[in-house]
């Protein structure tokens, strides 16, 4: 079977980290995002995958090659961002085949089993089956309504509150028949969303599945350590890479990873639920914990980071205090003393001298 994954584009909360890398390579333990959902797709029976790329494709293209985990992958080039139905046209001849294919979001991570929703798929004799999770707040999600059988009445893309027709989202795992390739105009941006699963609806062709176990859309802050959290705990060895210097008096707390060439000083306490990528430094006397570091950040004396994330060499002086939600982007300076409370943006290559004391963005 094959599979289309989206990702192009880029997600507005959590741009300040991809100076370097677009969402999909951001880490998880000791791999990418997309890497957990390879993995995933090859165990599902899939061994074809096409990425459909456009920002940053050629890091994308580098990290992933030809072939990984057995997989064949393929890249779909868009000159210009297509959304994401444009992409599934563009890719057309890459996906067709006598069986369905697979689209999915690539900013996902889940342990969905595709074999379920494929088999669903074809005992309804859907035209397109979509996965559905069940969430508290359908806003920042596509909303469906079904019937008793199983088919989805009607597609509401980001509802607004109060709105929703109910609480079951699109996953952003999708099964398709080669049919839907009928309903993306070609050659333009198109929202799969919003032009292609209301017509299918209306024409009875569209299906969902609810789905369950993990299941996140890391495009938010506290999505991501979520996801971050749920990896550790699920890695199996030691989450230690090569090369690494601890000071015997610092506690490392599990589940933890720490990359390759990372140091830490004396007396500091690391984790639980942290994830520290390759080559950061971190000094005497911090504490990090729910939190995710990447790569080449420097993290001075005495500092603390709680439930936040700190961009590719971004460097934390000392005595910084980094709180939750807040998120540093990549090659941003926080000098000496400074405290950034919750839910505060740092945007790249930004010096902050003094400290910042009330959520929002600083540019
Ligand atoms: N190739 C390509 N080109 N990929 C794109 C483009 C594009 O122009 N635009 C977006 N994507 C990719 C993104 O990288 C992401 O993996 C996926 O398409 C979805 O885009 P997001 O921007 O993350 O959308 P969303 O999270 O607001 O909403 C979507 O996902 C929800 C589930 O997380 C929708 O599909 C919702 O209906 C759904 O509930
Ligand atoms: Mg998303």
């Amino acid at each position: 079977m094959k599979a289309l994954v989206l990702v192009g584009g880029f997600g507005t909360r959590l741009r300040p980290l991809s100076c370097t890398r677009p969402k999909m390579l951001f880490p998880l333990a000791n791999q990418a995002l997309l890497d957990w959902t390879l993995k995933n797709l090859a165990e599902g029976g899939v061994d074809t995958v096409v990425l459909a790329v456009n920002y940053m494709a050629e890091s994308l293209v580098r990290y992933f090659g030809p072939t990984k985990f057995d997989l064949g992958i393929i890249y779909s080039r868009e000159g210009r961002p297509l959304g994401t139905g444009g992409p599934i046209k563009k890719a057309a001849d890459l996906l067709i085949d006598d069986e369905p294919f697979l689209v999915l979001n690539g900013d996902i991570i889940s342990d969905i089993d595709y074999q379920r929703l494929v088999e669903h798929h074809r005992s309804k004799g859907a035209v397109a089956t979509i996965a559905l999770m069940r969430v508290q707040d359908p806003s920042r999600y596509g909303a469906v309504e079904q019937d008793g059988d199983g088919r989805v009445l009607r597609f509401v893309e980001k509802p607004e509150r109060g709105e929703a027709p109910s609480n079951l989202i699109n996953a952003g795992i999708y099964v398709f028949e080669k049919e839907v390739l009928d309903y993306i105009p070609d050659g333009r941006k198109v929202s799969t969303e919003e032009e292609v699963f209301p017509i299918l609806a209306k024409e009875g062709k569209l299906y969902g599945l609810e789905v369950h176990g993990l299941w996140l859309d890391i495009g938010v802050p506290e999505a991501y350590l979520e996801a971050n959290q749920e990896i550790l705990q699920r890695l199996d060895g030691p989450g230690r890479g090569e090369d690494i210097e601890v000071h015997k008096t610092t506690q490392i707390l599990d589940p933890s990873y720490l990359g390759e060439g990372v140091k830490v000083g004396s007396h500091s306490v690391i984790g639980p639920n942290t994830s520290i990528s390759e080559h950061v430094h971190i000094g005497e006397g911090c504490k990090i914990e729910n939190s995710i570091i990447f790569p080449g950040a420097t993290i001075g004396d005495y500092s603390s980071v709680r439930n936040a994330i700190i961009g590719e060499n971004s460097i934390l002086e000392r005595w910084v205090k980094v709180e939750s939600g807040s998120l540093i982007g990549d090659y941003a300076i926080i000098m000496d003393g400074v405290t950034i409370t919750e839910g505060v943006t740092i945007c790249p290559s930004k010096t902050v001298s003094e400290s910042i004391l009330q959520p929002g963005q600083v540019m």
